[in-house]
């Protein structure tokens, strides 16, 4: 009898319940109570796979409704029928759909070099990530066909108040918001780059050293003060387990779901190290709500929790935080899987305490001579580590002893730093 009343609890205290509905194409299948699980909501093909929605060959619509102010919106495509997994096409990407209702892309066209003709399979994958930095994913199954035909109006309409605009098209006058906002993390740190050279985006081959920071706790709070009627008056904090043991003990959940620490003291040791400066380090955050997180080389993080708290709430609902002195995006919210981000050449490792114990050094020496390594650390006070068991090539033990996510993230710097040079 537990239950329902847990579930009871947590929807009136979470706000990052809301969520969307695909409507056109058909989706797969009803997700609300599985929406934030990758790729499709947590809803398989056994029904939908024989209930495609014929799409035309030059691209197609897609109406959905969502139910949250605004959502950063991404629109991928998978080719193949088959339980397709694989959504690495981008159709829509860094689009931010605002208003709560139903929302149509009139034609969304298709990457020129794609290779689809009359009858092939395909998968549609709609992402929401919404203010409060959860991801939400609902997919539809479809069949390409040369007698489709983009929806007419009565069928494809955006809602009273309902829109949205692709981020590059935006007019850069936003910093001079004022009163209306009720998104409005004040008096924010500000962050400067700092002068050395990450590995350029292009850059496939370099060896070098990533550290995703996996199942991190970054989830935003909303306390609303001034009484039950307005809520206009509202402030957003990270959910920490200092200041928030009360909410956390009402929300039914783990006090230990709450430690953003870990993932401040791992990145200031990260940042810190000397492979980092010399520009051989990539690190990437990925919190237990599903949102991927890269984070530039050259940002200097706040060394205090508080200021780092005010920038992980600014970044969850601005999704990317420019650096002060230049264009640069310093951290920026980006399209899961990790997987899409690496190198071609990576091995995948993780640590779990039951693998075998080797020495980091001669781990990272065993590496081919433009194999980059990638390590999935748990940034959490405790849980399962099989949070990157999907990606593994190999798990690793890397002591006898069990280590901080900060200590671990150190021992491969160390690492990499003397088996190639850096000083
Ligand atoms: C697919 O979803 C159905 C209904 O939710 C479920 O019964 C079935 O076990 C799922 N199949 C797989 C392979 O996950
Ligand atoms: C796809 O998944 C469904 C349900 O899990 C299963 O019944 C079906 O056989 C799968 N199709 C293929 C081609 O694997
Ligand atoms: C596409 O999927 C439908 C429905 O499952 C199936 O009948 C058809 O054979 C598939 N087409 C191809 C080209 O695989
Ligand atoms: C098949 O798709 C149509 C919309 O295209 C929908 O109305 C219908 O409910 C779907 N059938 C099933 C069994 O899901
Ligand atoms: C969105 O609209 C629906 C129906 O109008 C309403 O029930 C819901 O509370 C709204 N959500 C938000 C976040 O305003
Ligand atoms: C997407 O993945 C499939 C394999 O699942 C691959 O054949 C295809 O080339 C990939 N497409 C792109 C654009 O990366
Ligand atoms: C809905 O709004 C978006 C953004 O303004 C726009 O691109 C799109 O064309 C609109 N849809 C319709 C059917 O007008
Ligand atoms: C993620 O961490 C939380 C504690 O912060 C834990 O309860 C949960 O099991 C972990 N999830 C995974 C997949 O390891
Ligand atoms: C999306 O648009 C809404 C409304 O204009 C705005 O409040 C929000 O900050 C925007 N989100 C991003 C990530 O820019
Ligand atoms: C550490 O573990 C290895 C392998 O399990 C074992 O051979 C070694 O004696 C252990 N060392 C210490 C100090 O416990």
């Amino acid at each position: 009898m537990l239950l329902p009343i847990i579930l009871v609890s947590l929807s009136l205290s979470v706000p990052s319940l809301a969520h969307f509905s695909l409507v056109s194409p058909y989706w797969r299948g009803n997700s609300y109570p599985t929406q934030w699980e990758r790729p499709c909501g947590g809803v398989n093909q056994s029904i939908s796979d024989t209930n495609r929605t014929e799409w035309p060959l030059d691209g197609g619509s897609v109406v959905f409704r969502g139910s949250h102010p605004w959502a950063y919106t991404f629109v991928n495509l998978g080719i193949g029928g088959d339980n397709t997994t694989n959504f690495n096409i981008t159709l829509v990407d860094g689009f931010n759909q605002t208003g709560n209702g139903t929302f149509c892309f009139p034609r969304i066209t298709l990457p020129a070099d794609l290779q689809v003709s009359d009858g092939t399979n395909a998968s549609i994958q709609v992402v929401q990530v919404n203010e409060h930095g959860s991801s939400l994913y609902n997919c539809a199954d479809i069949t390409f066909s040369t007698d489709a035909r983009t929806l007419g109006a009565d069928e494809c309409s955006n809602s009273t108040g309902v829109g949205g605009y692709f981020f590059d098209a935006q007019p850069a006058t936003s910093s001079t918001q004022s009163g209306t906002q009720s998104l409005p993390p004040p008096e924010l740190p500000r962050l400067v780059a700092e002068q050395h050279v990450p590995i350029s985006a292009t850059d496939k081959d370099t060896q070098r050293l990533i550290v995703v920071l996996s199942n991190a706790s970054l989830e935003t709070y909303r306390a609303s003060h001034g009484g039950r009627t307005g809520g206009r008056d509202e402030k957003f904090s990270l959910l920490n387990s200092d200041e928030h043991i009360g909410v956390m003990r009402k929300m039914n959940r783990d006090i230990s779901d709450a430690r953003p620490d870990i993932t401040h003291q791992c990145l200031l040791t990260l940042l810190d190290s000397p492979v980092n400066k010399a520009g051989r380090l990539q690190i990437y955050i990925h919190t237990a709500k599903g949102v991927l997180i890269e984070v530039s080389p050259t940002v200097r993080i706040p060394r205090t929790f508080k200021r780092f708290a005010g920038l992980m709430v600014q970044l969850l609902h601005k999704l990317s935080i420019r650096s002060t002195n230049s264009q640069e995006k310093l951290l920026k919210v980006i399209k899961n899987p990790i997987t899409d981000h690496l190198p071609p050449n990576c091995r995948k490792v993780t640590l779990s305490f039951d693998a075998e114990v080797v020495r980091v050094r001669d781990y990272v020496q065993s590496l081919g001579e433009r194999e980059s390594i990638c390590v999935f650390v748990g940034a959490m006070a405790k849980g399962k580590d099989d949070f990157a068991d999907a990606f593994k090539d190999e798990s690793i033990s890397i002591s006898n002893y069990s280590l901080s996510a900060s200590v671990a993230c150190s021992k491969f710097c160390h690492a990499a730093e003397d088996v190639w040079d850096i000083i």
